[in-house]
């Protein structure tokens, strides 16, 4: 299967960044009909779309927007935008807020009309900055058009939008962290249902609150304008993923990038898209971001990109970033960098994660290092047990995950760079990397 461009469709012409480029294409057009309908059968055509989140969880978007409250009591109902993008390997909503930030707005303002939100945030990743200013640049242009701001439109609807800019924490794209981060406290997460409200009745500062990623809201107005039943065609194939998904693509490919494809097109397909392996033969891939677990080469001929269909191959669709790795990739390596990225980004809030990040780290590190212990794959396997479903946030599953998933498919690995002190994969591209000593010191 090829490419299927919806989001991206404009995503290359520079003009598709000002209003009038973006309302030559259609844009805004969503928001009228929006305007003109029952609040309550907006989220009807998002039930129908089976439009679920892009930001890793594939939680059903008209769950949430339904959850909040039919009449306003509070003084606001809040809408977020989750533009933090920190699972390491995703690079698709910087792309859609650089090149395609009407959509953002258009797809944020008609979630706000359909739940009685009247503020909405974007909190944007820090290092993010060309990202921000086009996003600046494009709210500034729909105030300036009455697109935002009050009345919109002259349908009575006030909604106002800002941007706040975070400081690069990953643990702050967990929700209830982001709104913990922007309600100026420390990017920590907060308790979370049965033990305390939704934050569809107690998020941000306490109000209703919908969050969603910046490629859900996107879909919103595609939804709006072609219906439901039309968005669910895509992706029919699969057992309950609709519509298409952005892929940012990296590792040993000849062409990284992102690829927006429909739900339902095979993992290797992807893999063509980015114009296949570079520099040897598939060993591996990580199909869903940093914390996913890690497939074989085998299993890459196997999949199918979809939520359930990827756990088929016990990996997940996850915030859509898929890293390929050549033959020339020592496993073990890898997981080492992955394991250090969760030990330096946990909060230290919870006693699972914040130890545990560290031992795995310390255990992969003496490993890496060639003082690895019999017993270390065990005693690694043991704490990702420990921390998987145990941790206070999803933090702690994300880093359990990858070392757990390695030592099942690549355990040789492990045990002969415990056993001989070096790694397996001893070719010339290998040797040419930094030694482990001059990462460790670079940290
Ligand atoms: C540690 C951690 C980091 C996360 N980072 C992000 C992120 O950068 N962007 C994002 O959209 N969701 C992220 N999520 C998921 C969010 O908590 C949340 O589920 C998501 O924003 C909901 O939007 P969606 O339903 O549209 O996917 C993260 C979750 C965890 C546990
Ligand atoms: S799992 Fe615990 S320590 Fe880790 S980031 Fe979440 S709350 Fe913080």
């Amino acid at each position: 299967m090829a490419e299927y461009k919806l989001l991206f469709e404009h995503s290359h012409d520079p003009n598709f960044r000002t209003l009038a480029g973006y309302q030559g294409t259609g844009g805004f057009e969503a928001l009228k009909k929006a305007l003109g309908m029952e609040r309550q059968a907006i989220i009807d055509e998002i039930k129908a779309s089976g439009l679920r989140g892009r930001g890793g969880a594939g939680f059903p978007t008209w769950i949430k927007w339904n959850g909040i409250p039919k009449e306003k009591t509070a003084p606001h109902h809040y809408i977020l935008c989750n533009a933090d993008e920190g699972e390491p390997g995703t690079f698709k909503d910087k792309q859609l807020l650089e090149t395609t930030p009407f959509l953002l707005i258009e797809g944020m303002t008609i979630a706000g009309f359909a739940t009685k939100a009247d503020v909405g945030y974007v909190y944007i990743r820090g290092e993010f900055i060309d990202a921000a200013k086009a996003l600046r640049s494009a709210i500034d242009e729909a105030y300036a058009a009455g697109l935002l701001g009050k009345n919109i439109l002259g349908s009575g609807f006030d909604f106002d939008l800002h941007i706040h800019l975070g400081a690069g924490s990953y643990e702050c794209g967990e929700e209830s962290a982001l709104m913990s981060s922007l309600m100026g406290e420390r990017g920590m997460p907060r308790l979370k249902f049965p033990h305390a409200p939704l934050p569809t009745i107690a998020g941000l500062f306490d109000f209703p609150t919908v969050i969603n990623n910046v490629e859900t809201y996107c879909c919103a107005p595609f939804i709006l304008n072609k219906g439901g039943n039309w968005y669910a065609t895509l992706g029919a194939s699969t057992k309950n993923s609709r519509g298409t998904k952005i892929f940012s693509v990296s590792g040993h490919v000849n062409k990284p990038g992102n690829f927006e494809v429909e739900f339902g097109t095979p993992l290797r397909d992807l893999l063509e898209m980015a114009g296949g392996v570079k520099g040897g033969k598939l060993k591996a891939c990580v199909p869903g971001g940093s914390s996913v677990p890690i497939i074989t080469a085998a299993d890459v001929d196997k999949a199918i990109i979809g939520y359930e269909e990827m756990a088929e191959v016990k990996s997940m669709v996850g915030s859509g970033a898929s890293m390929f790795l050549n033959e020339h990739t020592c496993i073990v390596s890898f997981i080492w960098r992955t394991a250090m990225f969760y030990a330096m980004e946990s909060c230290g809030k919870c006693t699972p994660c914040r130890e545990g990040t560290k031992w795995m780290l310390q255990i992969m590190e003496r490993i890496v290092q060639g003082n690895g212990q019999k017993g270390d794959m065990d005693l690694l396997l043991d704490i990702t047990k420990q921390l998987d479903g145990r941790s206070f946030c999803g933090l702690g599953d994300a880093a359990a995950w990858p070392v757990a998933a390695a030592l099942r498919v690549f355990p040789e690995e492990f045990e002969y760079y415990i056993e001989h002190g070096k790694s397996m994969v001893q070719t010339a591209e290998s040797k040419n990397l930094m030694p482990v000593e001059h990462q460790l010191a670079l940290r």
